[in-house]
């Protein structure tokens, strides 16, 4: 890809299983070993209303209430990360979304599994579009 291409913006967050399981050092570590900038950088007990707002395409699905739940379990930790087409660059240093079956090399392969709990807990969110990451950023980054 060009170098004349914009540069991208998204929102990453390590969920309350990453903080918890201290891996946000070894998580934004790998972001920065891809090459990718740390814009900005906070940890954030989250409330239910924020946890709606940034899941509001989840709502009416049967994971919707057990995942707000889980993300207001603990702190996590929200970060706006720049570079070229970072938004799918994170996407895949992150892994598919069930952390048994993300490749191994990825952050939820290597780090996550299925531990038996309700909602599917995979250490990381990443923006999946150029609409939602400005949208998640203006959520997080108020
Ligand atoms: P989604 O946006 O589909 O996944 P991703 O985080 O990879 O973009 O879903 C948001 C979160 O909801 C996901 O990280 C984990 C949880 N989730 C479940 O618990 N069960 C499910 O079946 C799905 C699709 C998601
Ligand atoms: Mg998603």
């Amino acid at each position: 890809m060009s170098a004349e291409q914009p540069v991208e913006r998204t929102l990453i967050l390590v969920k309350p299983d990453g903080v918890k399981r201290q891996l946000t050092g070894a998580i934004l570590a790998r972001v920065e070993a891809k090459g990718y900038t740390l814009a900005e950088l906070k940890m954030v007990n989250a409330d239910r209303a924020l946890l709606e707002e940034h899941y509001a395409e989840h709502q009416g699905k049967p994971f919707f209430e057990p995942l707000v739940e889980f993300m207001l379990s603990g702190p996590v930790v929200a970060a706006i990360v720049e570079g070229h087409r970072v938004i799918e660059g994170f996407r895949s240093l992150a892994g598919t979304t069930d952390p048994t079956t993300a490749a191994p090399g990825t952050i939820r392969g290597d780090f996550g599994r299925d531990w038996g709990l309700k909602v599917q807990q995979n250490l990381v969110h990443g923006s999946d579009s150029v609409e939602s990451a400005e949208r998640e950023i203006g959520i997080w980054f108020k």
